[in-house]
Order: C-alpha cells, then structure tokens, then sequence
C-alpha cells in the first residue's frame, strides 16, 4: 500500500509540497498505479473554458488496478463484504479473485450484448453485490455507467436515461428497505415507456416477487450470465476517458448529469480514502451510504477497492427491523471504520441510548460523517456512545461534483473541533470570496467556498451541456471552481461549512449561517432536529423561521413554554441577531430519501406560499408537508 500520512507535521509538509508542485505531488501518488502508457501531460487547465485534464495521454483500466495490480497479494482477502436487509438472511463475502471473476464474466456478458466504449449503461438497483459487479464491468469495458439511486421515481429514472441516452438498463425484479419491498421492475417498466434508446434490460432477481418480462428486451442476469467465461481483457482507456455520470439536483429544474473520468479519479478517491480513514490492510470499512450516490461510488466502491481494502455493503436501513441495526453490524463483521451521514445520527439518537449502549464495538476506530453540517449534540452524541470516547471523528466535507473528499481531518492526526471539517486535504486551495468575488485573506473570515486549483478527481463536464457547467460553477466568480456553499475560516484557520450559499440568510444586513442556528436551536434539550430558512421581513430584511422537531410531544405539553426558552437558548448561545422570529413546532422535516431537508418547500411556507410546490418526488414523506402546511396555516 502506498504511504500514507501519519504526523501532523507530515501532513503540513505534504500539503506544501501539494501547493507548490501540485503537478509533482499527483504524479507522485499516481505512480503506485499500473499503467498501461504513462501520460503526456500531468495537467493542463484553465477555470475560463473550463478545461481541466489530468494525466492526458496516460493509458490505464482502472478495474485493472483494482484486480490485475493486487491479486498476488488479495485474491483470497475479502473484498466486498454484503450484508442484507434482513439479519436472518445469510452475509455474503466476496474476496478479490471471486469478484474479479465476476466482473470479468459480466463485462463479458455487456460486450455480448454490444455494448462498446463510451456506451451509457444505466444501473437501478438495490444494494446487492451485483451493483458493485455491474458498475465495475462497465468501466472494465470502458462504458459509462449512470447509477440511479433505486429510491427514485420512474419520471426521475427515465429523466435520466434520456439524458445519458442509455442503451443499456441492469435492474433487479424488486429490493427490500426495511420492512418495505420496492417494485423495482415495474418502475422500470414504466420509465422505459418513454425511453427510445434502451435496447437491453437486464434483470438480477432479488425478492422473487412476480414481474412480467418482455420478450426481446428483458434478460435475467443469471440466464445470460450461464456459461460465460470469466476470461476477459481489459479495455485500455485514456485518463480522461469518462468513467461515469452521476446526476445530481441543481437549483434549478433538470438534474444534472456530474461526468468524472478515469485516472484522476481513480488516484484522487484511493488517496483520499486512505488518508482520510487512515485505513489499514486488513480493517474494515463500513460507510453506511447508497451506492446510488456520490459517497457509495468513491467510499463504498472505487476508493476502497483500490486500496486492497475490504468494504461493506449493507442492503437495509439503520432503523430496521429496530433501531440497533448499525451497531450490530458493526459488531458481527468488526468493522473498524464507519461512515455515516450527520441526519442517520440524528435520527438514531432521537431514539435513545439504549439500543447503542448494548454494544461494546470494540473493533471501532475512526468514524466519519458527511453529506451535510453535523450539529454539535449529534457530534458528542457519535463521538461519547458510538466511539466511546476514543474514535476521532472525520467531518468529510465534498459534493457530487468533486469526486472525493476536499476537507476533512485525518483520522487521528488533525486535532478536531465538533462541525468544523477542519483543513484542506493535500492538493486542495479552497479561498474564501465576498459576493464581489474579493478574496477573503487570513483567519476568522467567512464567505463563499471557491476552489482556486484543480485536483484530479474534479467533475470535468455536465454530460451534453458544457456551458451548463461553466455557468453553475465557474461564472459566479473569475477563475474559481464556485461550490455553491458557505464557509467561515475560524481563526486557528480551521473551516466550517455553513450549508449552501442559498440557505444563507441576511438578516439585518448580518449574514447567519442556518445550521450555526440550527446547532444553537438543537442544544435545546427537548429538539431532535431543527430546519431554518429565511423569509421576507419587513424591517430586517429576512427573518428567521424555525422548523422545529422535538422529543416527547404530547396534549399537555406547552408548545409556548418550549418556544420561549429555545429563543432564550438561541440568544444566549450566538446573540439576539439569531434569534429566531418564528417558531413552528412540527413532528418531521421534509427530507428526500437522501436524507437531504429540502429547504425549499420550508422556505415557500415561511413567505405564506403554499402554492405550487415542484417536484416533491425525492421526498421521503410527503404527508410532512401537508402538516406543516396546516399547522403554519393555523398559526
Ligand atoms: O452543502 C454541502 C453539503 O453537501 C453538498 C454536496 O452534496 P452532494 O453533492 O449530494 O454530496 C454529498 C456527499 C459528498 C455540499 O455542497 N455537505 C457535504 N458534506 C458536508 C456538507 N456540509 C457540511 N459538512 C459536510 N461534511
């Protein structure tokens, strides 16, 4: 394995080093990897086209990587440990040389079927370890492969087969969530009624539920994969060949299509894990996400394996069939790390201690949240009864678009602060910006997050709209990478996200980072979780509107009384400034399966618009809404 940082120190100076000479400090990590060709140029870029190109000319297969470069040594370590939905249902492990054995019957399956390089494959599946085979064939063969997160709509899933123009679709008869069993199939089915360029549809049987297959289009996985060999040869890519598209919601209407391609993501999400995680050759990894997102693509999948790591895969929800079920997997396969996002914590702590204090967790050394600002209470709360007191905690802070992680701690190395992600990462040069696009120099500043530089494992382009992309990204502000998030720098130059620029709220000309209220609201002893937006005030600008979940709600209780005192909480914590103006009790949020609040539904019913909602498809409980609908209708 390759070196890893281990000293804080060491840390410093790799990070100099990265600054410096970014273009010596990733050939350097990408030397590890097996080349087919070594590349022509390191990079070349420029923030205006944009055009960012790492490793051009350099000829790789990243499966190989994975496979051909590590199986003397892993053939019989175990690669992908999966654990079902349901705890009666036998785990599976597959270890390097079966799932190599694997992934080259299936690219053998794909090429059979004509699927050729640059070819879109779209992949809606549950979590089962055919997903991870499915995705790993396509880049074997050089396709693209689009995973749809298998919660998704079918106007959501043929949205995005249309736009990749996908010719290929690998999906499963059905998938368990819980208690819940999708129909996954007839999803399918019906998407593809509006999808002219699919030609194959390949189906992994799962729950065995009855589904119709049509003749001349659908394959079950297991037939066609009947006596192929597992002889396979890679094809050999460029390092800017794309390796997949992952969409993602933007602010506005149509999702869009994130492309990353191969060998700077391939270095970029190895380098990353390991240093983030600090991963060691025989630990397990455990990160709680779907594969359907960017987490489950760089911290389940390609980070992992190509660091000869094992990785777990879990089928199931954290709640079923109760509400323990993390930490008993974390106790049956030992796991060592574990990475989670900041609202499953929330949601596990709401229902008490009991279920995680049952359980030793021994084998626990780093944990790691992402997706989101983590609150202080759910920090301590991850940090005291899930690590017992003695995993630090990795704050991951990086979007759809970056590939892998930009800021984070390392595991055990980077002194931590609860909800701040710390420092840049080797080879990332975040700056601070004003709204005029000034940069913000030196300690305690606050502003929008840019990227000065490129590193490897950047989105290059949204699939078929390049201009789309330099606008979202590169047009807010000259020659930056523009994330789209608030960010305060504190004065030991640590950096903490405040949520997106558009959940800013200026009140009174003071900008207030939402979550920074949000943790103020959620040290309340009664709040479980707590959602603020902005809304039009006549003398302040914007007011602040406070959604608020709390524990123990009855008839009795004085909803008044609760209101009063989180107002004094807020008051006292951050100033009269974020107090907030509006209070609205409410028993959930709306949150997309994702687990994401989507802010704004709450932001239309704090300005009293209850109309015209957009698509509220992604929710995971659209009977949220209308609560909170009536509730601030009644107020
Ligand atoms: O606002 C930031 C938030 O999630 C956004 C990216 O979302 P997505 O592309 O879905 O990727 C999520 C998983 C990488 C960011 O713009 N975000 C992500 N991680 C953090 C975070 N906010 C605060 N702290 C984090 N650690």
């Amino acid at each position: 394995m390759a070196i890893k940082i281990k000293t804080l120190s060491g840390y410093f100076h790799e990070y100099q080093k990265s600054v410096v000479n970014p273009e010596q400090f990733w050939s350097q990590q990408a030397e590890e990897f097996f080349w087919r060709k070594k590349c022509d140029t390191i990079l070349d870029w420029n923030f205006e086209e944009p055009k960012i190109e790492w490793f051009k000319g350099g000829k790789l297969n990243l499966t190989e990587n994975i496979f051909e470069r590590q199986i003397f040594t892993r053939k019989d370590q175990v690669a992908i440990v999966w654990e079902p939905n349901n705890p009666d249902e036998d785990s599976i492990s597959l270890t390097y040389s079966q799932l190599f054995d694997k992934v080259k019957q299936f690219s053998n399956v794909l090429l059979s079927l004509g699927v050729k390089k640059g070819d879109r494959v779209a992949l809606y599946m549950p979590m089962i370890p055919e997903l991870a085979i499915a995705m790993l064939a396509c880049a074997r063969i050089g396709a693209i492969h689009s995973i749809i997160f298998a919660g998704f709509s079918s106007t959501s899933l043929a949205d995005r087969i249309i736009d990749a123009q996908a010719k290929i679709v690998i999906a499963t008869d059905g998938g368990y969530r819980g208690a819940k069993t999708i129909p996954i199939k007839s999803i399918v089915d019906e998407a593809l009624e509006k999808c002219d360029s699919v030609e194959k549809v390949i189906i992994k049987k799962r729950t065995g539920e009855n589904i119709s297959m049509k003749s001349g289009r659908d394959i079950w996985w297991d037939d066609i994969c009947q006596g192929v060999s597992t002889e396979n040869t890679a094809e050999i890519l460029d390092a800017e060949d794309p390796l997949f598209i992952l969409y993602t919601s933007g602010s506005t209407g149509k999702p869009k299509g994130v492309l990353h391609t191969t060998g700077g993501y391939m270095v970029y999400t190895s380098y990353t894990f390991r240093n983030v995680f600090q991963y060691s050759q025989g630990d397990v990894f455990f990160c709680s996400a779907d594969i359907g997102w960017i987490t489950g693509h760089s911290y389940i999948v390609y980070g992992p394996l190509l660091s000869g790591a094992t990785t777990l895969m879990f089928e199931g929800i954290p709640t079923w069939p109760e509400a323990g079920r993390f930490w008993d997997i974390i106790e049956k396969h030992q796991v060592n790390q574990f990475y989670t996002a900041p609202t499953a914590i929330r949601a596990l702590m709401a229902l008490g201690n009991k279920f995680v204090e049952e359980k030793a967790m021994n084998s626990l050394k780093v944990l790691g949240t992402v997706g989101e600002p983590i609150n202080e209470e759910a920090w301590h709360w991850y940090h005291d009864h899930v690590g017992k007191n003695k995993c630090p905690i990795v704050d991951t802070w990086w979007q759809t678009e970056t590939g892998g992680i930009l800021i984070s701690p390392l595991a055990g190395i980077t002194p931590t602060k609860p909800s701040y992600a710390t420092l840049p990462l080797p080879g990332i040069q975040p700056v601070i910006l004003d709204n005029e696009g000034k940069e913000l120099q030196g300690n305690s500043v606050e502003g929008n997050l840019c990227i000065k530089f490129p590193w490897p494992g950047m989105a290059r382009t949204l699939y078929g709209d390049h201009e789309r992309f330099k606008l979202t990204y590169f047009s807010t502000f000259k020659n930056q990478y523009f994330t789209g998030d608030g960010v305060k720098r504190d004065e030991d130059g640590y950096y903490r996200i405040l949520g997106r620029v558009d959940d800013v709220i200026n009140v009174s000309g003071h900008r207030m980072g939402t979550a920074e209220v949000e943790n103020a609201i959620n040290e309340h002893p009664r709040v479980v979780e707590s959602a603020v937006v902005g809304y039009p005030h006549e003398i302040k600008g914007q007011g602040i509107f406070a959604y608020v979940v709390c524990n123990d709600m009855d008839d009795t209780t004085s909803e008044k009384g609760i209101i009063k005192s989180i107002k004094i909480g807020v008051n006292n914590i951050i100033g009269p400034i974020a107090k907030p103006d509006k209070i609205l009790i409410v028993s959930g949020l709306p949150k997309t399966r994702s687990g994401k609040i989507m802010r704004r539904l709450l932001r239309k019913i704090a300005a009293n618009d209850f109309t015209n909602f957009g698509d509220i498809s992604t929710l995971l409980d659209p009977g949220v809404v209308e609560e909170i609908i009536e509730k601030s209708k009644a107020k």
